[in-house]
């Protein structure tokens, strides 16, 4: 790919950059990958351990309910902890974790292993066991990948939900899953105050009946409330016999379950994505492999959060499976200052930094002077999620953090896909806000409503077209709703609810989502969720919630409320329902506006169509208006 000469604005990767990269040449792997398809995700399954060989590789008998390496026992800890405990790599850094106050500490694969190992043994003394499910809730502290990994270890499956989501939020994450153990945090630190997370758990925990134990994780040592009888705190408890040093592996079959991850839908409410042991291994672990060009000697960083499944994939399980030292940092961007990012990739030696859009273009406001001041000479790759990036945030990264010698990974993908799906590679040339092309082997399109490919650089829906190992299995409960939603439209296509332009090189530009979900600084929130807030509150009869572009966040949430009768407008009440969002949902969800309005407007079936009045808010035309009733 690197010869030939492609169309519009390209950056070709340096010859010392494709000299020093695991995969040189880009079209020969893709290449491979396609002449065997299977073959091709096999070779890269033999480089893990597995306890029992797999019959078969890809099982497509029961579409859209894939399998992959069927029957094959395995256990995705095993590669991410004991493989390399065994080896020289036992004494490597596994994590290195700043905590926003400047806390620091370390950990080696034999430390992560022997601290997962005991916390396994105390979720195991609180009757925790093979299929049960464990609700996580924490900050960015290096206990929430041993909680996660102890979960794992145990083959009990672990939903993490996002330390920045509030009560509502995990109410209704606890009770959907059933979970019986809670393991929470007294608090997180965030931009130099404390988010009390154990005092918003209380308040959910009030609403959900299933949970009997809840596991505390003392991180900012303010006072908590502790109910007798239900609530341990961690720290007590790795002191006590229970927590053993040795805890044996629950052997997994291929496809049972890892995790759940809740995401928001196009309708209704947040769905548990299921990903599994075997396959969602077997992608992560090559995808980090080949994209960030994982090296022994490499530092990487991810900065995403690991309640996202940008987090459980490459900051847990990814790095872990390739060996690698991660850097995990607890705190806002800018605390105190806005060069605590570049502060640290000096002080770790960072060699690879993965972000999204949003907190580059944050950080680009503050001047070149916050990163020039730094040497970022260690740095080799760059990385991008989440949203489109568009090319002057681009280029800013490119020039002024990685002072072109660093080629930038836009990766798209999902929750749904559980690895990167369009990405380069650094041996490939890039374009400004494209993510290239699909990763070696998986076939992708750009489609109009007949599902018939559209023409070079016209807009359609972006559809996967094989399956891939770290794909969805199901929505947790509801497999009815994971074949309506991914595969009811085109058969045999999964639908990804973006829409996207392939260009005349098959480069694809994703544009965005085109369903009922708002990207804000790189979150995922559905409108159905800000409404269903809004609506919770007793001055609002009705609400709908659309997404508008905003300069840093990608997109704002604004919304239009009408008030029940004998509520009155006011400046004040404005505010206390932004507020009371933030309380239910989380101050990622708080509004940017809030509108008063007498009436929304509905289809004659009464769904509100919000697209009306997004086009209304940008001044443009709102196209076809024949099924609008009022
Ligand atoms: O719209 C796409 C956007 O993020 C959506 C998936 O969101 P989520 O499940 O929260 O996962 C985010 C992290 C993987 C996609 O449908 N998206 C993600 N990455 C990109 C992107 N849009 C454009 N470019 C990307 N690199």
């Amino acid at each position: 790919m690197a010869d030939i000469k492609l169309h519009g604005e390209v950056f070709y990767p340096s010859k010392k950059v494709v000299q020093y990269a695991n995969i040189k040449d880009w079209d020969e792997l893709d290449k491979k990958a396609k002449e065997d398809y299977p073959g091709f995700w096999e070779s890269i399954a033999a480089e893990l351990d597995w306890f029992g060989k797999w019959d078969k590789v890809i099982d497509e008998s029961q579409k859209p309910f894939y399998k992959w390496f069927t029957n094959a026992k395995v256990n995705i800890v095993y590669n991410c902890l004991d493989r390399h405990v065994k080896t020289s790599r036992r004494n490597k850094l596994a994590l290195i974790w700043e905590g926003e106050n400047g806390e620091f500490k370390a950990y080696s694969y034999y430390a992560l292993h022997r601290d997962t190992c005991k916390f396994a043994n105390i979720l195991k003394s609180m009757g925790v066991k093979k299929g049960d499910r464990v609700t996580i809730y924490m900050g960015r502290v290096p206990e929430i990948v041993m909680a996660m990994l102890a979960c794992a270890r145990i083959g009990a499956i672990h939903s993490v939900v996002y330390g920045g989501f509030s009560v509502e939020a995990l109410h209704e994450r606890l009770e959907d899953s059933h979970s019986k153990v809670l393991i929470v945090a007294d608090g997180a630190y965030q931009r130099g105050k404390i988010v009390k997370l154990k005092d918003i758990a209380d308040e959910a925990l009030e609403r959900a009946a299933s949970v009997e134990h809840v596991l505390v994780v003392k991180r900012t040592g303010q006072d908590v409330k502790m109910e007798v009888g239900r609530d341990m705190w961690y720290h007590e408890l790795m002191n006590m016999p229970i927590a053993n040093r040795s805890c044996e592996m629950e052997e997994m079959d291929s496809e049972d379950p890892l995790f759940i991850l809740y995401t928001s839908g196009t309708t209704g409410k947040p769905k548990a994505i299921l990903h599994t042991h075997g396959g969602y291994m077997v992608g992560v672990y090559a995808t980090l492999k080949y994209v960030f060009d994982i090296h022994d000697e490499d530092r990487y960083w991810c900065a995403a959060d690991p309640g996202w499944i940008t987090g459980h994939s490459y900051i847990v399980y990814g790095p872990l499976l390739n060996g690698a030292t991660s850097f995990l940092y607890e705190g806002a961007p800018t605390h105190p200052y806005p060069n605590r990012w570049w502060q640290m990739i000096e002080r770790y030696g960072i060699n690879i930094l993965y972000t999204a859009p949003t907190a580059i273009r944050g950080l680009m406001r503050f001047g070149d002077a916050w990163v020039t001041r730094h040497d970022l000479s260690s740095l080799r790759l760059l990385g991008s999620v989440g949203e489109p990036i568009n090319p002057e945030a681009w280029k800013w990264y490119y020039t002024v953090v990685g002072k072109e010698n660093c080629p930038i990974m836009d990766t798209w993908w999902q929750t749904e896909t559980g690895m990167f799906m369009i990405t380069p590679m650094p041996c490939v040339p890039l374009k400004p806000g494209s993510g290239t092309k699909p990763f070696p082997g998986i076939v992708m399109d750009v489609v109009n409503e007949e599902g018939e490919s559209v023409k070079p650089n016209e807009e359609g829906y972006l559809v996967i077209k094989t399956p891939w190992p770290a794909m969805i299995r199901t929505i947790y409960k509801d497999d009815k709703r994971y074949e309506e939603q991914y595969w009811g439209k085109y058969a045999g296509m999964y639908l990804t609810g973006d829409s996207a332009k392939k260009d005349e090189d098959g480069y694809f530009w994703v544009i965005g989502r085109v369903d009922d979900v708002i990207k804000v600084s790189g979150y995922r929130l559905g409108t159905a969720e800000i409404e269903s807030a809004l609506v919770s509150h007793s001055a609002v009869a009705e609400a709908a919630a659309i997404g508008l572009p905003h300069e840093v966040k990608g997109n704002a949430i604004h919304t239009y409320v009408i008030l029940k009768s004998g509520f009155v407008k006011s400046h004040e009440l404005a505010e206390e329902l932004r507020r009371h969002v933030g309380h239910e949902v989380g101050p990622i969800a708080k509004p940017e506006s809030i509108e008063f309005v007498d009436s929304l407007p509905k289809t004659r079936s009464g769904k509100i169509m919000r697209r009306v009045l997004k086009a209304k808010a940008l001044g443009q035309d709102p196209g076809n208006l024949s099924t609008l009733e009022n």
